[in-house]
Parts: C-alpha cells; sequence; structure tokens
C-alpha cells in the first residue's frame, strides 16, 4: 500500500511516500481502508518534533511511527476474530493526537481505541474535519464549567480548534465574542458569533471593554498579561500554545496560589468522547464541519507546507481515491 513516512523530525523534506506492506489485523484490531485524513497543527509538530515536549509522546530521538497522521474516515475492511463492535463495511472516523499511521491507504486500530462509526448522513470529509480542532475545542471546555450567562471570547476563532470552538459554546446557547480576520468575518458570522474583532484592523485587548468569564486563545497569539483586563475578576484565560517564554506551562500554578484571575492549560485527554460528543452534534445538525482546501495523497507535502503558515481557515483534508 502507499503510506506517508518519515524516518526523522524535520519539514515537508523528510516526507517520502513509499510502498509498504499493508498491516496485519491482530485479535482486538479493525482494518481501515482509508478514504479521508486531514493534515493538522498536530501532524506538523509530530512532523518537526517541535515544541519538543511533544517528543515525549512521539518518540525522544525519532518519529515512533513510520507512518504519519492523526485522523482519519474510512471503510472497515478486516476485524480480528475478537472484534465485536464493528463489522466489515461499516463507515468509521478516529483520532489518536499522539500518531495514528492514518495517512495510509489502509491502518489498523485497535477496536477499543478511539474508533466510532459515522452518521448516515455525513461523508467523509466532513467527518475527519471534525476530529483534531474539535478534541482540543471540547478540551478547553470539558475542564471548565460553562453557564448560559457565561461571557467568552475566542481569539482565533477561523482555526481548525477556534471555529470547533466556537460552534461547541454557541451550541450551548453562550454568548461569544470571536477574533478573526477580513476573509473570514462571514464565515464567523455564520457560525454564531455575536460580537466579531477583526483582528487585522483592530486590537480587541486595546479596544473592547466587555469583562469575560473566559477568553479562549485558540491560536496563542496573545497572553495573559495583556488579556488580563478584560476578564472578569474569577474570569480565566484558556491558549492553545505555550506562549512567551512557555508561561502558560507555569501561569497556571501562580495564579492559582495568588487567587482572582486565573490561567489554565489544560493536557488534553479521551479521544473517544469527543467523537462521540461530535457524532451527537452531527446528527442533530449542530456542527458544520469548515473545511479550508482539499488535497490528494500524493501533494500530502503542500498540505503540509500551507497548514504549516497558521493561515488556514478550519481544515485540510487529504483525499485517497475512493
Ligand atoms: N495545546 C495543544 O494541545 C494544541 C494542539 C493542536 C494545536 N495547538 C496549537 O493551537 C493553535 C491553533 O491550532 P489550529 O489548528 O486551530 O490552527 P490553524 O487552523 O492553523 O488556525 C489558526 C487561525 O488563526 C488565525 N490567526 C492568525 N493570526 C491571528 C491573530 N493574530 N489573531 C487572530 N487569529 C489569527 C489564522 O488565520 P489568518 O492567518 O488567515 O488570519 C488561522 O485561521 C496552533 O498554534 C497550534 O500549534 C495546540
Amino acid at each position: 500500500m502507499k503510506a506517508v513516512t518519515r524516518k526523522k523530525y524535520g519539514g515537508i523534506e523528510v516526507l517520502r511516500i513509499i510502498d509498504i506492506p499493508k498491516p496485519e489485523t491482530k485479535e482486538n484490531e479493525v482494518l481501515v481502508k482509508v478514504y479521508c485524513t486531514t493534515v493538522n497543527r498536530t501532524d506538523c509538530g509530530i512532523l518537526t518534533g517541535k515544541p519538543f515536549l511533544i517528543r515525549f509522546f512521539t518518540g525522544l530521538f525519532k518519529p515512533s511511527s513510520l507512518v504519519s497522521g492523526t485522523d482519519f474516515a474510512g471503510e472497515v475492511v478486516g476485524i480480528g476474530n475478537k472484534v465485536s463492535s464493528f463489522k466489515i463495511g461499516d463507515r468509521v472516523w478516529g483520532l489518536n493526537d499522539e500518531g495514528l499511521a492514518s495517512q495510509a491507504e489502509f491502518m489498523v486500530i485497535k477496536e477499543k481505541k478511539a474508533i466510532v462509526l459515522i452518521p448516515n448522513n455525513i461523508p467523509y470529509n466532513e467527518a475527519v474535519a471534525c476530529a483534531e480542532g474539535a478534541h482540543y475545542a471540547f478540551n478547553f471546555i470539558n475542564k471548565v464549567k460553562l453557564k448560559k450567562e457565561h461571557k467568552i471570547l475566542i481569539n482565533g476563532a477561523t482555526g481548525a480548534i477556534g471555529s470547533a470552538a466556537l460552534q461547541l459554546i454557541k451550541s450551548q446557547g453562550i454568548k461569544v465574542t470571536a477574533v478573526g480576520n477580513t476573509k473570514n468575518i462571514e464565515l464567523i458570522k455564520s457560525l454564531g458569533a455575536d460580537k466579531i474583532y477583526n483582528y487585522e484592523k483592530e486590537d480587541f485587548t486595546e479596544i473592547d471593554d466587555e469583562k469575560y468569564d473566559f477568553i479562549l486563545d485558540a491560536v496563542g497569539k496573545s497572553s495573559f498579561g495583556a488579556c488580563k483586563k478584560l476578564l472578569a475578576p474569577k474570569g480565566i484565560y484558556i491558549s492553545s500554545e505555550l506562549g512567551p517564554g512557555a508561561e502558560n506551562l507555569y501561569l497556571p500554578l501562580i495564579t492559582k496560589l495568588k487567587g482572582g484571575k486565573r490561567v489554565i492549560f489544560p493536557i488534553p485527554s479521551n479521544c473517544t468522547r469527543t467523537l462521540n460528543s461530535m457524532n451527537a452534534l452531527l446528527e442533530q445538525n449542530k456542527f458544520k464541519s469548515v473545511i479550508d482546501k482539499e488535497y490528494d495523497m500524493k501533494d500530502i507535502a503542500k498540505a503540509y507546507e500551507y497548514v504549516m503558515t497558521g493561515e488556514k481557515t478550519g481544515n485540510v483534508v487529504i483525499n485517497f481515491k475512493i
């Protein structure tokens, strides 16, 4: 089978599409023919091995998996003899943010890992575009107790995480201020934002006079220091990035000890919970996949290059021939 591989950490020059043997299915595993995957910021982190912290999960000196990828949507084409939750022909999708060898024509995954059925009306590309960004968005949302009366600001509401967070929070009927760019103002409106700042024209930290219960920086371009004045007395700042000098790693402890406005930096967990929650929203038509570009597998290096610019809107999908 064709697979996207790399033997060391680096840029797109380390990527190779090569023929490797189709994986064998063990008794508790499912063999999936992959139709779609994404190239996301986690894939880029695993490709480059940066920030270094990521290597504790993906291999200290070189990637522990030859094949790249973190998410998939495809069809079950084989099952181990102890598998009971899936059958051949099932449409499935899944995610593992520590790496999944899913950028290949076939992949295996343990039945008990993060793999679920795709809702009937959802195509493969739309399903896979609800995985990685939504997982991190859920990760932030699940770490705090949101209430209808809360006010929330999302910086970077156009990214995979930000566009998912905006929709997930709006699905709970909560007011959201969103920060994005000129080309995506209509998109952000359509996803439900109540108030919008265009970061290309204005700096929300300078002009907004709201007091927020939560500020979620889904692009990591702000800081607790700059956003503090916009937080309510017990307001919480959450960023998807480590921040200047990796401050978002130690500020949670310092701000907790001090009391008042706080920083939290949730470590992502439980991909299966994300997939099940997303399925429920997709079935009720309460979540819209945001897809920026789609590439054929042969052009995957171009997709990595584009995602690494940090300028994608939502998700970048890779298609294998169906
Ligand atoms: N903590 C974790 O576990 C974790 C996991 C995955 C990703 N991340 C990090 O989270 C961040 C977001 O990931 P993602 O996949 O959602 O990113 P993404 O899809 O690349 O989106 C970033 C978005 O932010 C917009 N943007 C750029 N500069 C901005 C600014 N100054 N103000 C507001 N918006 C701005 C970009 O649009 P334009 O450039 O077109 O304006 C783009 O749409 C990345 O930094 C990534 O490394 C963290």
